[in-house]
């Protein structure tokens, strides 16, 4: 019999990801709709495959390469963030290139904390949120939103202590749709500042808000260089999940601390990845608005046939992203609903109990994955199966 060696870790008091929970179920459950996964339903452009084919026989894709990202990629980003984020790394910022927006985050996180220091997160926040700042031995402060999901900064404020590190943002929300408004940005911006804080800014859906809601860069307030964090993806914006390319704007003074994480956990980003973003970045945002201009009818149809739930369920607004955070108005388990939608209606959401909404019943319903027709069923058997498990 070999030997089982078996200690106790850092990650046993990790939440599982969820996602692979809920997977595991939909398997389960063929024909099941899936509601569940934060991904779009779009592939790259086509020019960025094109680059990728035409990088394959390069020797320069097979080689280690410079760590914060290759120079046109680097080139394309201070270009786009300049232009579509206001922030302009020349006052004191630097450019980094990760395997993702998640990666971005575990950096910024090793890079600004020590061991039982502090970061607060309005919840819900972004569940690999909490588990990056628990694998680095820090602690997440939890501060509630308000009834439609926005900033308590006030509240914020009153959590901030000794041992806080950051606080983080996530605009438009994950899992919520909710896009903060630039007033509460900037309030938590300056409330960093004053405080000798970093504003950790996820931005990963920066193009994805409907009708009038503005998406607003916390990096491009002024004075916000020295203290700001800002996190972006070319996952949704690209379609490009699979190919782990995000990237951030860092203060200067974190440049060594940043070196010494992506050294150790990237070396430098995948080289074929990179070309096929720079090309993907050439294609410009205007590629993913063709697309969010398809997904504002979905999230139409999705917010409608949810608000037919009221009062057993209500929707805060959502409009942002491609979630949106359902409230169920009586007593019930999250997980055990969530199994039976899978089960018994054959549709699949997210409990946000694993977006840290510990106490009532919520779900994440995300609808960037699949095409209109598909959604609209998916959401049918929602509203069908809440009535009939909730009744
Ligand atoms: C808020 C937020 N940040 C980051 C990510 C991860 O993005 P990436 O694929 O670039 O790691 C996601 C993915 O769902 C997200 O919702």
């Amino acid at each position: 019999m070999p030997q089982i060696v078996k200690f106790t870790s850092r990650m046993d008091a990790i939440q599982a990801p969820i996602i692979a929970v809920i997977g595991d179920l939909i398997r389960q459950t063929p024909g099941t709709i899936s509601l569940g996964q934060g991904v779009v339903h779009y592939g790259p452009p086509p020019a960025a495959l094109k680059a990728a084919a035409g990088a394959l026989d390069q020797s320069s894709t097979h080689d280690y390469q410079a760590a914060s990202g290759q120079p046109a990629l680097l080139a394309a980003i201070e270009q786009k963030l300049r232009r579509d984020n206001g922030i302009d790394v020349a006052r004191g910022s630097r450019i980094m290139v990760t395997a993702g927006g998640n990666m971005a985050f575990v950096h910024a996180i090793l890079a600004t904390t020590g061991p039982d220091d502090e970061v607060i997160l309005p919840v819900p926040f972004y569940f690999n949120h909490e588990m990056a700042i628990q694998m680095a031995g820090c602690r997440v402060v939890p501060v509630a939103t308000d009834s439609r999901y926005q900033l308590d900064v006030d509240a914020i404020r009153a959590a901030t202590g000794p041992r806080t590190r950051a606080v983080v943002t996530i605009s438009p929300n994950n899992p919520t749709g909710a896009v903060f408004p630039e007033q509460a940005l900037r309030d938590v911006n300056t409330l960093c500042r004053d405080r000798g804080l970093y504003h950790i800014s996820d931005e990963a859906y920066e193009y994805f808000t409907y009708g009038s809601a503005p998406h607003v860069s916390p990096g491009s307030f002024p004075g916000a260089a020295g203290h700001t964090i800002s996190l972006y993806s070319l996952s949704k914006t690209y379609g490009m999940a699979g190919w782990r390319v995000g990237y951030m704007a860092y203060p200067e003074q974190l440049a060594a601390a940043m070196a010494k994480v992506q050294d150790t956990v990237l070396i430098c980003p995948t080289i074929i990845s990179q070309v096929t973003a720079a090309a993907a970045m050439e294609a410009g945002p205007a590629y993913c608005r063709q697309h969010v201009a398809t997904l504002a009818e979905v999230r139409d149809v999705v917010l409608a046939k949810l608000r037919s739930l009221e009062p057993l369920c209500s929707v805060p607004p959502a409009d942002g992203a491609f979630y949106c955070c359902l409230r169920v108005n009586v007593e019930a388990d999250p997980m055990r609903v969530a199994e039976r939608l899978i089960r018994e209606h054959k549709v699949a959401v997210i409990p946000a109990t694993a977006f840290g909404l510990t106490s009532g019943c919520y779900f994440r319903v995300a609808y960037g994955a699949l095409e209109k027709a598909t959604v609209a069923e998916g959401i049918g058997r929602l509203v069908m199966g809440l009535k009939a498990i909730l009744r």
